[in-house]
């Protein structure tokens, strides 16, 4: 029998714990033995709750157990999960964690002590909730050289877009709208500004290249400039608008950012609706292939942390190898990269602003004008638009 702890007896915590008790044949049968929940660390205590008697409030509890073999992280955050990974990946302990924030971060300098003390660092919960994407990439993929990654990554912002294409509304009354139905956040920011697919698609980026991808390097926007006239032009093209997280991995380095692209309707990712997450993968023999699923909530979440614990168990003794190095990649600035744009000003009557942009299609929705460009380099477009100030937004086209 494998004993676990669970540091963080919130959502995605007492999911782990739920998943356990529910799957119990198929957890055994994974991991090869019967896993049990020992210890659970939280500020707070859990009356009534099944788990109630296991709620411990010291960590030294869990770190100087020598039961515990295996630590579920999701607690979120950077700190005190840091510190306390650490010390437990230093004690011997495997620890696998949903926690992408900290895997952003720390994630390589994590890997490299686990590697060093032969346990476990694992985080395919970080990305993608319940889609499988890090496994997928590490094992069935691990034979094609990966050019390209894009996904949505962010199921609050997919599903504020995706009502603002619906129903017509605005940015400001979706949000409203999505918190009320706790979609979203009461503090939305680290969603709608990008920073969570940021740290995602840094994670990605990481894995497909080995390397460290610093998240803080990432040029990252958000959706909270987009509005529903954007939403009405963008389908007079043929096409949709979805906050992706892209990587282009090249000989001269990564093109990664987060931002909202125009998506033509025959892209695979047009169709991914609502709070759902899917990532395209394209690779130089299988070409692109794509996975789709819950990026957020308890069971969906938990359940590829529990996946996480029963590859461990199975290979007590041993470190599941990740590929997460310590080594800086070299990023490409986003000024460099040539593609379509689509650039919307609120005021159609605008004087220069259709003379911007001869040879480009232009279209409207009530006030607001817009133009899809030809393809340009992104530092030619800016300077293009630099004298219309705050009065133009533009986004960049993803390829179909
Ligand atoms: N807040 C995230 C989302 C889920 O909306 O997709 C956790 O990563």
């Amino acid at each position: 029998m494998a004993k676990i702890a669970i540091l963080g007896y919130g959502t995605v915590g007492s999911g782990v714990a739920h998943v356990l008790d529910e799957n119990v044949p198929e957890v055994t049968g994974s991991a090869g033995e019967a896993v049990s929940v020992k210890s659970i660390l939280d500020l707070r205590e859990f009356p009534g709750d099944p788990h109630e008697a296991q709620v411990t409030h010291e960590f030294r509890e869990i770190l100087e157990d020598p039961e515990i073999t295996v630590v579920c992280e999701t607690m979120g955050g950077v700190k005190p999960a840091y510190d306390f990974t650490k010390q437990l990946l230093e004690a011997g302990k495997s620890v696998c964690t949903s926690n992408k924030e900290l895997v952003a971060k720390h994630g390589p300098e994590l890997a490299q002590i686990a590697r060093d003390h032969r346990v476990s660092y694992l985080f395919e919960a970080s990305v993608g909730g319940g889609i499988p994407i890090l496994r997928t990439l590490a094992g069935a993929l691990a034979s094609e050289r990966i050019d390209l990654i894009e996904g949505i990554l962010n199921g609050t912002t997919n599903y504020i877009l995706t009502k603002m294409e619906e129903d017509g509304s605005s940015f400001d009354a979706v949000l409203k709208q999505a918190q009320e139905l706790g979609y979203a956040e009461r503090d939305p920011a680290a969603d709608i500004e990008g920073h969570d697919a940021c740290r995602k698609i840094a994670i990605l980026g990481s894995l497909a290249t080995g390397a460290h991808v610093n998240a803080e390097a990432v040029p990252t926007e958000g959706i909270t400039k987009i509005t529903a006239d954007d939403l009405k032009m963008a389908g007079q093209l043929g096409m949709t608008v979805k906050l992706l997280g892209s990587v282009k991995i090249g000989a001269e380095g990564l093109e990664i950012l987060v931002a909202p692209f125009l998506v033509p309707l025959s892209h695979p990712l047009a169709s991914v609706r609502g709070v759902f997450n899917a990532i395209a993968v394209h690779g130089n023999m299988l070409g692109t292939s794509m996975y789709y699923g819950q990026g957020a909530g308890k069971d969906a979440t938990a359940s590829a942390v529990v996946a996480d614990v029963c590859e461990i168990v199975r290979n007590a003794g041993r470190t599941v190898p990740v590929s997460l190095q310590e080594r800086e990649v070299k990023l490409i600035p986003t000024g460099e990269a040539v593609r379509r744009f689509f650039v919307s000003m609120d005021h159609a009557g605008e004087a220069g602003f259709q003379g911007l942009f001869q040879d480009g299609q232009a279209v409207s929705s009530g006030d607001a004008a817009g133009i899809l460009t030809a393809p340009m380099k992104e530092s030619t477009l800016v300077d293009k638009v630099a004298g219309f100030g705050d009065r133009i937004h533009w986004m960049r086209v993803a390829e179909a």
